[in-house]
């Protein structure tokens, strides 16, 4: 962690083509059969561990969970609170970013961190989370 408090100076050492190759797999592993929009998620801890996600849907549609809140879920079982990178997997062009429930839920573990999009064609946009979200409803709004 450098002085400001931020995992950011970390971000700059992340194997994105490791953390791409996650999210693909979890993407295969998407259950979307009534989008068929298959999403994966790869979330790079601190410590190294890597949390996957993928998005499952429901017939009753809208309990269906992202990729992003999956890997989440995965993360924080296991311990995991403070992250450095986020890769994405969709096959959108250009590439999807997280949708607005799921920034919400990125900025609930802070400090901001590098978040990699990739989409059909290789395409990638990179981006943070605070950028995302700026101004994200949070738990400081609770101290009243
Ligand atoms: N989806 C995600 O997994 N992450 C997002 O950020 C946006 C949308 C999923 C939800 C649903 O299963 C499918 O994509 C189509 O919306």
């Amino acid at each position: 962690m450098s002085d400001d408090g931020s995992d950011a100076a970390t971000a700059g050492a992340v194997d994105w083509a490791a953390l791409r190759a996650a999210a693909a797999e979890a993407r295969a592993n998407a259950y979307a059969p009534y989008s068929r929009f298959s999403v994966g998620a790869a979330l790079l801890a601190v410590d190294g561990r890597v949390f996957r996600g993928s998005n499952v849907e429901n017939a009753s549609y809208g309990l269906s969970l992202c990729a992003e809140r999956a890997a989440v879920a995965a993360a924080v079982t296991a311990g995991a609170r403070r992250f450095v990178a986020l890769a994405l997997v969709t096959g959108a062009s250009p590439p999807a970013t997280p949708c607005g429930a799921c920034r919400q839920v990125l900025s609930e573990l802070p400090p901001s961190f590098a978040i990699r999009c990739f989409g059909a064609d290789g395409d990638t946009v990179d981006t943070t989370v605070e950028a995302l979200l700026p101004r994200a409803f949070s738990r400081g709004a609770l101290d009243r």
